[in-house]
């Protein structure tokens, strides 16, 4: 039988679009600095694979069913949400339950459900320039508008979203939502200051509109004090925070959280159109969690972490300057590093490539193939210990071929 094709693209709605390049497999990547992958080594095998027969075992009609009833089904596992809650006490010193608690299909689910049940076709957004892709054309697929409001070392110039927000005024715009990484933004590894902090849920609370935090790596500090989350510090219910087990634990057990007022998660859950998480995942999770395995866990992957961004650092010095400077990150998985004028920032990339070494364009983080050009992002997420060292060798050779 003639295989089938498939050849009329105008049956397809207008939210389809071609798969950009840049998802597409390469080949010869020997070295991989491009994506927020967590390390293998890392992953805890032998005790999720304990708590795996265990959940299926003991647990099993409620690990592999949908959850029994509306809230067990389109919130997520109960169990989960009540721990995720008490961690919330915590880590953002706030006095939740479970009804301020949501389950989503890792931070990207959580954040496409904040955009669709606050965000309208014409609606404007703001996000920090540079930020992680993903977000802006999410939202530009809800035709909304979307401004980049430039960062600094203090994060984002609050500002610059201040003169943005009357401009919106003027012309009588609708601005509903500020997505932040507040935690080691994606690319820049910056934090967003204590005093911006405040004066931003002040602008919010004064302007009404919701901000949208990104925690997916909070996690992941290696040094420095924890700021003061902006959920933890907001009085007006207004703040949306999003979290994430992908880096901490394994980016396939797709799972992460929303945390917010409780209305509003409600409104998150009532926009969701699947039928909720993996209720078996989320046990196991749970388990995980109840057996006080998170914590230490955490304590030696950001060691282990820690490790590599030192390793990933002096191997920048030691092969690639003059021609890169770049600020250490207090966490996460990236180093934003910026390119002598002297050497052509395309030319490196694809130098690089010809060597087998990927790292991910300065483009993709603006939302316009304006900006970002003499920059680009290192992971030292997911690549091998060992292999640190020669993949950023190869890079430095390649800047040296691409002097303007
Ligand atoms: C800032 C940021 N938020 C969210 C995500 C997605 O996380 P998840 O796997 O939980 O959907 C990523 C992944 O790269 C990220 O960089």
């Amino acid at each position: 039988m003639p295989e089938a094709q498939f050849d009329d693209r105008s049956l397809f709605s207008a939210s389809v679009q071609g798969v950009p390049d840049f998802w597409r497999e390469l080949p010869g990547i020997l070295w991989s600095f491009d994506s927020g992958r967590p390390d293998p080594a890392t992953f805890p095998i032998d005790d999720m694979t304990r708590l795996n027969e265990f959940v299926l075992r003991t647990q099993t009609d409620g690990a592999l069913q949908y959850g029994d009833g509306y809230d067990e089904m389109m919130y997520g596992f109960p169990g989960l949400r009540d721990q995720l809650a008490e961690r919330s006490q915590g880590d953002d010193g706030r006095d939740i339950d479970r009804t301020a608690v949501l389950l989503t299909s890792g931070a990207v689910q959580a954040i496409s459900l904040a955009l669709k049940a606050f965000v309208d076709p014409g609606d404007v957004i703001a996000v920090e320039a540079p930020t992680w892709g993903a977000v802006i054309s999410t939202a530009r697929g809800r035709g909304a508008d979307v401004v980049a409001i430039p960062m600094d070392g203090e994060g984002l110039q609050v500002d610059l979203l201040e003169q943005e927000l009357d401009r919106l005024d003027r012309q009588q715009r609708r601005f509903k939502l500020l997505y932040v990484i507040a935690a080691f933004n994606t690319p820049t590894g910056v934090s967003l200051s204590l005093e911006r902090r405040h004066r931003l849920l002040d602008m919010a609370a004064r302007r009404r509109f919701v901000v949208l935090e990104d925690n997916t790596y909070r996690d992941l500090r290696y040094d420095g004090p924890a700021l003061p989350t902006l959920f933890g510090l907001d009085e007006s219910g207004l703040v949306v925070q999003v979290g994430s087990f992908s880096k901490t634990m394994a980016p396939a057990l797709r799972l992460g959280w929303a945390t917010g007022h409780p209305d509003v998660i409600a409104a998150l859950t009532g926009v969701r159109t699947d039928l909720g998480v993996s209720q078996w995942v989320a046990r196991v999770m749970s388990e995980f969690l109840r057996e006080g395995l998170f914590d230490a866990h955490l304590q030696s992957i950001r060691s282990f972490y820690r490790t590599k961004l030192t390793m990933t650092e002096a191997a920048l010095h030691a092969h690639c300057d003059p021609w890169v400077s770049w600020v250490t990150p207090e966490g996460g998985f990236f180093l934003w590093v910026e390119l002598d004028p002297r050497i052509d920032g395309k030319l490196v990339m694809r130098n690089a490539l010809a060597r087998g070494v990927l790292v991910r364009a300065g483009e993709r983080f603006f939302g316009d193939p304006n900006h970002g050009r003499q920059q680009f992002r290192v992971s030292f997420g997911k690549l091998p210990i060992g292999g640190i060292q020669s993949g950023i060798s190869r890079l430095g050779e390649a800047m040296t071929e691409s002097r303007r």
